[in-house]
This record gives structure tokens, C-alpha cells and sequence, in this order.
């Protein structure tokens, strides 16, 4: 099929927005939160982003966790959330929930005998946490995590990790992303990178376009 990619390796998946929906531990306790419960969760994760990036900028590295519940006190002083709910939103990051489709697709990936890791900038604690509750582990040959680098995506050493470990070029390697800018990264690293957009999102202007773009993993079925 002309639509296929080729010559793949190694999937490989980032972990937050891409496997676990990191709007569900806000979401689970709305009720408590309040109306503004999206855009207090929204802030959470564009401070812990920002704050990867700007703590790889500094080479002044703390492990993902520390750099959560950082984001997530800036984030709640934003929003005038009681502080008696961080520690129930604290648990309930550690166990984010899975989208539907991935398990479905990393049935079909195992199939197809195409192995599958994770790459994320979660610690390998937080990796095995989330895979485990969600009954995944299992499907991943690897759960590949920042911390052996200690620097964050978006650098290339971290992209770099996964064709070290397969031993293969980086256009051997099909990357999955929610993440614009680690489509983007990766793209720079020489993926063969697909933007999983789920909520129909502008793509970021920088240089580098992903090779596809689906809306949920299911789509990646027709493609591998
Ligand atoms: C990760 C974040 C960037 O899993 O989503 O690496």
C-alpha cells in the first residue's frame, strides 16, 4: 500500500497527551476544582513544560517529578486552588489514564513483530507506574526515559537514545507524538515522525513538518 511506511524498526511513543491523557487527574476531581478545572490543568502542563525547557537551557537539571509538582504549585497559585488538593492531584498524575485506542493498536504493532517503546521525559519510576496501572507494560520492549541523559526533549541526545538502544539509523524509527514540538525535535533528529493531533491543534513553525497526521492512535494501523 502506497500510503505505508517502510523500512521501521522501532515505534516509539512519548508518553504524555500520547498514551495517557494528562487532563484526567484534573478531570477526575472537577467537582472539587471548579469550572475552571481545564484551563488550572492547562497551566499545570505548559509550566511543566516550560519548565523542562528552561531547566535544559540553565543545565540545571531536576528529575520530571520534582519539575510536576513545581508546575503544579505555580499552577494552583494561578487558579486559587485550595492547597489541600495537591496531594490527590499528585496521585492521580501518577495514575493518568490511558486513551482507549492505544491497547488495540499495541495488539496489532505486537503482530505485526514491530517492537514498541516509550520515550519520554518521565522518569522510569513514573513510566513503570503508568504502564503497569494501565496493564500495558508488557507491549513495550522498553521504557526509555530523559534520565539517563538528564536533559529534555526537545535535545537530541534524548532521540538519540532510542537508535543507540535498537542499533538503527533514526529513519528506522517511527515516532508518535501529541506534542508539536516533539514532532519537531524529532523530525531534526531524523524520524520518521507522526503527529497524533487530538484536538484539532495548529502545527508549530518550525523547519521541521511530521511525515503524518492522525487524530488517535487507531490511525496507525493503515500506516504500519
Ligand atoms: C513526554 C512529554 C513531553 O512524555 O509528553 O516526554
Amino acid at each position: 500500500m502506497k500510503n505505508k511506511i517502510s523500512n521501521i524498526k522501532v515505534c516509539a511513543f512519548d508518553a504524555y497527551g500520547t498514551c495517557f491523557d494528562i487532563n484526567s487527574a484534573a478531570k477526575l476531581i472537577k467537582n472539587k476544582i471548579g469550572e475552571s478545572w481545564l484551563d488550572f490543568s492547562n497551566t499545570w502542563r505548559t509550566t511543566q513544560l516550560e519548565y523542562t525547557w528552561l531547566r535544559s537551557l540553565m543545565k540545571n537539571h531536576k528529575d520530571f517529578w520534582k519539575v510536576t509538582i513545581d508546575s503544579l504549585d505555580y499552577a494552583m497559585k494561578v487558579h486559587g486552588i485550595k492547597s489541600k488538593y495537591k496531594k490527590e492531584l499528585l496521585q492521580l498524575y501518577k495514575k493518568l489514564e490511558v486513551y482507549p485506542e492505544l491497547k488495540n493498536v499495541l495488539e496489532y504493532l505486537k503482530e505485526k513483530k514491530i517492537k514498541c517503546c516509550i520515550l519520554s521525559n518521565g522518569t522510569p519510576k513514573l513510566l513503570k507506574q503508568l504502564t503497569k496501572q494501565a496493564k500495558i507494560e508488557h507491549f513495550f520492549d522498553s521504557l526509555i526515559s530523559i534520565e539517563k541523559v538528564k536533559i529534555f526533549k526537545p535535545h537530541p541526545k534524548v532521540y538519540q537514545q532510542v537508535t543507540k538502544k535498537y542499533s538503527c539509523k533514526p529513519q528506522q524509527v517511527c515516532f508518535l507524538s501529541s506534542n508539536s514540538w516533539d514532532v519537531v525535535g524529532s523530525r531534526s533528529y531524523g524520524f520518521q515522525s507522526i503527529w497524533v493531533n487530538r484536538s484539532n491543534k495548529n502545527f508549530d513553525n518550525l523547519d521541521f513538518k511530521p511525515i503524518k497526521t492522525i487524530q488517535d492512535l487507531r490511525q496507525l494501523k493503515n500506516l504500519l
